[in-house]
């Protein structure tokens, strides 16, 4: 632990956010920021401004500055894997490098495939032109393409329907099918490395699936495109060499959307609006990029976690998107914070002296108002939230707008405020009840406050703002591990899994067991075999 953000810590928790508030009125103006078509308010979170420069101070001192430089300039920042992590390449304009060249060539073939799937020229086995679109993968491969696509169903194209398909739970795909037709319907295989379990047996059945709808193997391609980097296993499974899109081992999966992984929204809402997503990430590409750390949001974002998780004991961060569309949010950044900070090793290896990462969760609100939201108010644990706000309604129910609106800032007040014991039995007094029940009640209704929160503001949920949001997430997470000292960019903590699922497969089906399993994974065996 760093020893001057501990006397920082020591010195505001004697203090509280009222009182800090109080003493500041003007708070929200220091404390506040601008970027990419986003405004972020982190006036109510348990810092000041000498908390802020220490915190800063350790950001440099943990090689934030030029950590980010490597991961723009392309070196090896996943150093486990040997290679750089560049989404922000697929975001830039279009330059004379290499890279930006394949990065080009890749958005014309998407702009091709989807004008072609718009025009309706792109035609099933039948001659019918194609109407619905499944994407098959998960993880980076299924999570933002599908939360993206959600967010974005103000711009939906409607000629065209885009469904997704993860789980290998054959329900996943079965449920999805039976409102389909194999004559106008085109799979999407998106996987980054062509061998995830799930995706090939998706993939595998809703072949069969067209095979018995009528399509000969022949007119399998105008049915089947893929998005990989593992050009022979996807030309294997009998994908034609011309519907294969590429992929580079330079962008980890859940860092994927903004390249051909992102063909499914570019199907849903139009090429230019993709490329209004990419440029809005690429505005917080430059505001991360270059902004002192005192006024760079994803670096700001990082700090507060940082703050929280090692100095204020939080285990837990809760997102809640105040827009229905955003619903995936949450989802979408459990993957991509979890399985990038969830590490018990340094970059070097080391074992970590440190906790490492917080559970990501959330929900739409207002829905977890009436859930999740009383352990947030009354529960004794610290949970930091992010709020995020979308100024211009997403219907035209514009006063239930200012409802939603309403309940988003009085949540972060109430978090911030409290009740106090007084106030409870002056309520109570006033609704007339007598003193021994407001001495049995009052209690139960003090709330302790003083708890922080973040708000994002977007003026309009927009393919730009959108782009800016994720862009701000994913650069906050690097800083996050650069803040650790681990690699964001590897996930073996995976695999175990799913080598150990594989003899387990086995066994399922032949209902033999190995004798050296433990007794829990032999009993499971046998009260789940199918054999
Ligand atoms: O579950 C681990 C993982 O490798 C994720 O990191 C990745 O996004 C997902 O599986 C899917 O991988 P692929 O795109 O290679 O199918």
């Amino acid at each position: 632990m760093d020893t001057y953000l501990q006397a920082q810590a020591k010195r505001l928790k004697a203090s509280s956010l009222t009182h800090l508030f109080e003493q500041s009125p003007q708070r929200c103006e220091t404390f506040s920021l601008e970027a990419g078509e986003i405004f972020y308010d982190y006036s109510r979170n348990h810092i000041d401004s000498e908390a802020m420069s220490h915190l800063c101070q350790f950001a440099e001192r943990q090689g934030l500055r030029q950590a980010i430089t490597d991961l723009f300039n392309g070196e090896s920042v996943n150093n486990t894997e040997q290679r750089p992590a560049l989404h922000s390449a697929l975001r830039e304009p279009k330059s004379a490098s290499e890279k930006s060249r394949q990065v080009h060539a890749a958005l014309d073939k998407m702009k091709d495939f989807v004008e072609q799937i718009h025009r309706q020229q792109w035609r099933g086995f039948t001659g019918k032109p194609v109407d619905s679109i499944v994407n098959i993968g998960i993880g980076g491969s299924d999570l933002g393409p599908r939360m993206v696509t959600q967010a974005l169903s103000a711009y939906r194209v409607d000629t065209i329907d885009v469904f997704f398909v993860a789980n290998i739970d054959g329900a996943d795909l079965e449920d999805t099918l039976s409102q389909l037709n194999p004559e106008t319907t085109v799979f999407i295989l998106a996987s980054k490395s062509f061998t995830t379990l799930e995706t090939l047996n998706n993939a595998l059945s809703a072949r069969q699936w067209c095979l018995d709808g009528g399509c000969s193997q022949d007119a399998l391609y105008k049915h089947f495109i893929a998005i990989s980097t593992n050009l022979s296993a996807a030309k294997d499974f009998g994908i034609a060499a011309d519907n294969i899109f590429p992929l580079w081992d330079w962008v980890g999966g859940r860092y994927s959307l903004w390249s051909a992984i992102g063909l499914p929204i570019a199907l849903a809402v139009g090429m230019d609006n993709f490329h209004s997503l990419l440029q809005g990430a690429y505005a917080m590409d430059i505001h991360f990029r270059d902004a002192a750390f005192a006024d760079n949001m994803p670096v700001i974002a990082a700090l507060l976690s940082h703050w929280y998780c090692h100095y204020w004991g939080t285990r837990s961060h809760a997102v809640l998107p105040y827009a229905q569309r955003l619903c995936r949010l949450p989802a979408y950044l459990q993957q991509l914070d979890m399985e990038s900070l969830g590490k018990c090793v340094t970059r070097d290896g080391l074992p970590i002296n440190q906790e490492t990462g917080v559970v990501i969760w959330g929900t739409e609100g207002t829905n977890g108002q009436h859930s999740f939201h009383q352990l947030l108010h009354q529960g004794t644990q610290m949970i930091p939230v992010d709020f995020i706000a979308v100024k211009q309604s997403m219907s035209d129910y514009s006063d239930q707008h200012r409802h939603l609106l309403a309940c988003c800032i009085g949540q972060s007040q109430a978090l911030l405020q409290g009740k106090t014991l007084k106030q409870a039995q002056m309520e109570l007094r006033a609704q007339g009840l007598d003193e021994a029940e407001i001495k049995r009640l009052a209690p139960h209704k003090v709330i302790a406050g003083n708890k922080p929160s973040s708000t994002i503001v977007l003026n309009a949920l927009t393919p730009k703002s959108l782009g800016a949001l994720i862009a701000f997430y994913e650069h906050k997470v690097y800083a996050s591990s650069v803040l650790l000292g681990i690699n964001a960019f590897d996930q073996w903590g995976v695999e175990l899994g799913k080598q150990l699922g594989k003899p387990v497969y086995h066994a399922l089906q032949s209902g033999e067991c190995d004798p050296l399993w433990d007794s829990s994974t032999r009993a499971l065996i046998n009260a789940l075999k199918t054999s």
